[in-house]
């Protein structure tokens, strides 16, 4: 069942976020929700440009319907991730998709409220919520690569007043993280003192953490161990921060490379220890259940597994009326 993501991330405000997780085929979908049935936890289901490009809007838009239809007790959100204009306009009136990211993130301050403004009208008169972005996360997130050195911490003040003149409803925010597999060198940490300050500025308004994969250190020895080539130092976040990120507003969470790391593995180890296999149906069918695994020990992660009824009951989901 698709339902609004501004109500969906607000049912759990402050006592677990919901995660968020891109989507690119077939394999994705069965996993999700899989792993969110297995799990009871609600779902954000994230598409990016690259996604659009590389399996096509109406086949991902065909996937995801059929996949409700097969799961029709999960609760999911669509939403658009890291849109441009256009993209966002586009989504806006396709009427599918419960949300759309406009990430204007790299302009100027006057300009990324100037452009998230008007994203917000055109998606607010649809009845879609709008996530937008202030400050800059580090790493390669589809065609925009931001050096360590560039990357910006959220300002708390100007979270305020980018709210506040824009109308968004969620807000992603900079706090140490970054896209893709190599976020960290050595031990890496969370600033949850200007995660405070920016809830403190902001009750009760949904945060956005993005770059939340952990790029777990067994899962990089078993892609090496089956011939990968991923650098052996490679880290990502700490599980153990989404607790206390949660606390201080976070409320959705981005995971996309875990899950690519996921693929990666299923498929190198299956093709080392079973040459004689040629039906990719195999190694399909094991990476579906280990992403449906996956989605479930995030969501414990995450405080969100075994929601469902609670989620249904507040968005008065209760079967059909
Ligand atoms: P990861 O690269 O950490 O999975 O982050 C994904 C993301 O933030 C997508 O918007």
């Amino acid at each position: 069942m698709i339902v609004p993501t501004a109500d969906l991330v607000k049912v759990g405000y402050g006592r677990f976020a919901v995660g968020a997780y891109n989507i690119n085929n077939m394999e994705q979908a069965l996993g999700l929700f899989r792993g969110g049935r297995q799990a009871q936890a609600p779902l954000i289901i994230q598409i990016s440009k690259g996604a659009r490009k590389y399996a096509g809007v109406k086949m991902l838009e065909a996937i995801l319907r059929a996949a409700e239809e097969m799961y029709p007790e999960v609760i999911f959100a669509v939403h658009l991730d890291h849109g441009d204009e256009a993209t966002c306009y586009d989504c806006i009136d396709s009427g599918f998709y419960s949300s759309v990211m406009i990430d204007a993130s790299h302009e100027p301050f006057e300009k990324n409220v100037e452009i998230t403004r008007r994203v917000v009208e055109r998606a607010h008169a649809k009845g879609v919520s709008v996530e937008a972005e202030l400050g800059m996360l580090g790493g390669v997130e589809e065609d925009v690569r931001v050096d360590e050195k560039h990357a910006l911490l959220t300002d708390p003040d100007q979270a305020a007043e980018f709210v506040q003149r824009t109308g968004c409803d969620l807000l992603a925010v900079a706090i140490g993280t970054s896209h893709g597999a190599y976020k960290f060198k050595g031990r890496q940490t969370l600033h949850l003192a200007r995660l405070a300050e920016i809830q403190q500025r902001l009750p009760g308004f949904p945060l956005v953490m993005h770059g939340a994969s952990s790029v777990p250190r067994e899962e990089v020895e078993r892609i090496n161990a089956a011939g990968g080539g991923l650098d052996p130092s490679a880290r990502g976040v700490d599980e153990n921060e989404f607790a206390r990120a949660v606390p201080r507003g976070v409320t959705k969470v981005n995971i996309d490379t875990d899950a690519r790391l996921v693929w990666y593995r299923v498929h190198r180890e299956h093709l080392r220890d079973h040459p004689e296999v040629f039906d990719f149906r195999k190694p399909g069918e094991l990476y579906i259940q280990a992403y449906a695994d996956l989605i479930a020990h995030k969501s414990t992660r995450l405080g969100c597994a075994g929601r469902l009824p609670e989620v249904r009951a507040a968005l008065g989901k209760d079967g059909p009326r």
